[in-house]
């Protein structure tokens, strides 16, 4: 034991002789030792020096032997204490181990093997016992070490099912506003057809009328209510991701400057309106749809805050979205986005109908205030952008919606301005389409235009048609979908005929079509119904144009 470094001793004892005799003993055994003469000399030591072990006699004056082992063993109880007693003073000894020395040894000491002996076997004993604590602390480091492993990965399984159960409820929205949007779709598509049968009777019932009649006031009626049943459907469609607006490269910043003009002039002052609006990369969108989602959120904002007042906080910035953030939600691909924060200090949304509110038709206002459609017409243009929106709300303190949308690298194009007035021609026309009404209204329109007109009720006839007679016709202006072969057919196989004749294809929503793939089938536009005469007449007009290689057309009025 003590190899490096020799154990120290201290020895108290207020007789010279046998402190001495101790120590003498104890070094020719290979220890090295301290003496004191009486107790408060060898506290002092102990204090100052550490020994390993101390040797203190019971009996002594002032300080005796108790007090210096009660301060030893309330300080230091790994110390190993002996206690030395003279002879039938075994109570005392007794009464010493209670109070936690060590051992003992009775006076006087014949045989010093004996102090050897107790020396040797309290240092031992201090030697495992210290051992054992060691060896008790590392295992309470392990256990500990081991917890915070098993809290940390249950915090992290536990985060996530969060998410996992975020992305499972996103998903199960998404679905629910696909085939919302696919019904939607469907009943717009039909209801088309009947608009622009209204829109386009009401003009020819009007045409036909004799000026000043009264009659010509109650069509203006009709075609005001089918312009705003117009709109709706354009709404729907908007939702469903069907309608067909082109989404050009533009700048967003300055659509939501304007908005927020607006906004400022007809929100009351109560409304305190923050904004902080930067420029960010471009976006594929167009304007009007950005303006409306703008409007629809600032709306709903003022609206939950109509009673109280308060902030609302427009922010747009551009952001880099990660792997991580995209991994949260459904259809987001990490990029470069242009970040929309609507914010408002209002009365918050309710955590029970929160999954609802992009529904369509679904409001918590009273009859009149709301149609349940804002919400659900930006989700659809956010997502056919490619984007994704989030919401954060509180109850009583307020509400955050926050737009994603994809930033791409093309440079922004200014948009082109159309006139609407009616242009007449004197071509022909080759109309297709299997719904008779609207045969007749395309007819009717265009030969009051000017033009003749050659129609079909069947696509197969019409082709049949085309072949034999391709020579006199200038244009096709044909519906998409009709039994036994589709408009894009039908263009595909009359451009395979003559490669120059220009064909218009009539739809009441997108129905999968894009740009590439009407180009590939040769057509020369994609005409969105319902359409008003003005527009199928400058289409018309500017494609036969176009086709006659920028020669003014013949807008006379004879035929
Ligand atoms: N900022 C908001 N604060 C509190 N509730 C909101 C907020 N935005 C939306 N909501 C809740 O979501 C519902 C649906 O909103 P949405 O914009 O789709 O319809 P609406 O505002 O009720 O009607 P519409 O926009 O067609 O006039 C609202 O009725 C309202 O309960
Ligand atoms: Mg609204």
């Amino acid at each position: 034991m003590g190899n490096d470094k020799k154990i120290t001793i201290l020895s108290i004892d207020d007789e010279a002789s046998i402190r001495e005799s101790f120590a003498a003993h104890l070094e020719d055994d290979g220890y090295h030792t301290l003496i004191a003469e009486d107790g408060s000399v060898g506290l002092e030591i102990f204090q100052r020096d550490h020994p390993d072990l101390v040797l203190v006699d019971l009996r002594m004056k002032e300080v005796d032997g108790l007090d210096v082992l009660e301060k030893v063993v309330k300080e230091s109880p790994e110390t190993p204490i002996i206690v030395v007693s003279g002879t039938g003073n075994i109570r005392d000894a007794i009464y010493a181990l209670r109070l936690g020395a060590w051992n003992y040894l009775l006076k006087p000491i014949e045989d010093m093997s004996i102090l050897t002996h107790a020396v040797e076997s309290a240092l031992e004993r201090a030697r495992l016992l210290n051992e054992s604590r060691e060896h008790q602390r590392h295992l309470e480091e392990a256990v500990a070490e081991k917890t915070r492993e098993l809290r940390l990965s249950n915090e992290e399984l536990q985060q996530e099912i969060r998410e996992r159960k975020k992305l499972q409820e996103q998903l199960v929205q998404a679905q629910k506003m696909e085939s919302i949007g696919t019904l939607a779709g469907g009943i717009a598509h039909d209801f088309n057809n009947i608009l622009t049968s209204i829109v386009g009777f009401a003009y020819l019932a009007k045409m036909n009328s004799p000026k000043g009649s009264a009659g010509i006031d109650f069509l203006d009626r009709v075609a005001e209510a089918a312009n705003r049943a117009t709109d709706l459907v354009k709404q729907i469609l908007t939702f469903s991701r069907m309608d067909n607006q082109e989404l050009l490269p533009i700048m967003v910043w300055p659509t939501v400057k304007e908005a927020m003009k607006l906004l400022r002039a007809s929100i009351p002052t109560t409304i305190e309106i923050r904004q902080n609006i930067a420029p960010t990369g471009n976006v594929m969108a167009d304007p009007t749809q950005v303006y409306q989602i703008v409007m629809n959120l600032c709306t709903n904002a003022y609206h939950s805050m109509q009673e109280t007042g308060g902030v609302l906080e427009v922010d747009l910035q551009e952001v880099i979205i990660d792997a991580d953030f995209a991994s949260m939600h459904v259809n987001l691909k990490p990029g470069l986005y242009a970040s929309l924060s609507i914010r408002d200090t209002g009365q918050g949304i309710d955590p029970t109908i929160i999954d609802r509110i992009f529904d369509p038709y679904f409001t918590t206002k009273e009859k009149g205030k709301g149609t349940g459609l804002g919400l659900s017409v930006v989700h659809g243009i956010v997502r056919r952008y490619g984007g994704t929106i989030t919401v954060a709300s509180e109850l009583t303190k307020g509400t955050r919606f926050i737009i994603y949308l994809p930033v791409v690298k093309d440079e922004a194009k200014p948009a082109e301005k159309t006139a609407e007035s009616l242009i007449r021609g004197n071509e022909t026309v080759l109309v297709v389409d299997d719904e008779k009404s609207m045969v007749i209204i395309n007819r009717e329109m265009l030969e009051s235009l000017g033009y003749k007109v050659i129609s079909c009720l069947d696509s197969r006839d019409a082709l049949k048609m085309f072949r034999e007679r391709h020579d006199k016709i200038d244009l096709v202006l044909t519906d998409m979908t009709m039994p036994g072969m589709t408009g894009l057919t039908l263009a595909r196989e009359i451009v395979k005929i003559r490669h120059d004749i220009p064909v218009i294809l009539v739809t009441g929503f997108s129905e999968g079509l894009n740009d590439e793939v009407i180009k590939k089938a040769g057509v020369r536009e994609l005409l969105m119904k319902p359409y008003t005469p003005d527009k199928l007449s400058q289409i018309i007009r500017n494609i036969l144009d176009e086709s006659h290689g920028g020669q003014s057309p013949n807008n006379s009025d004879e035929s």
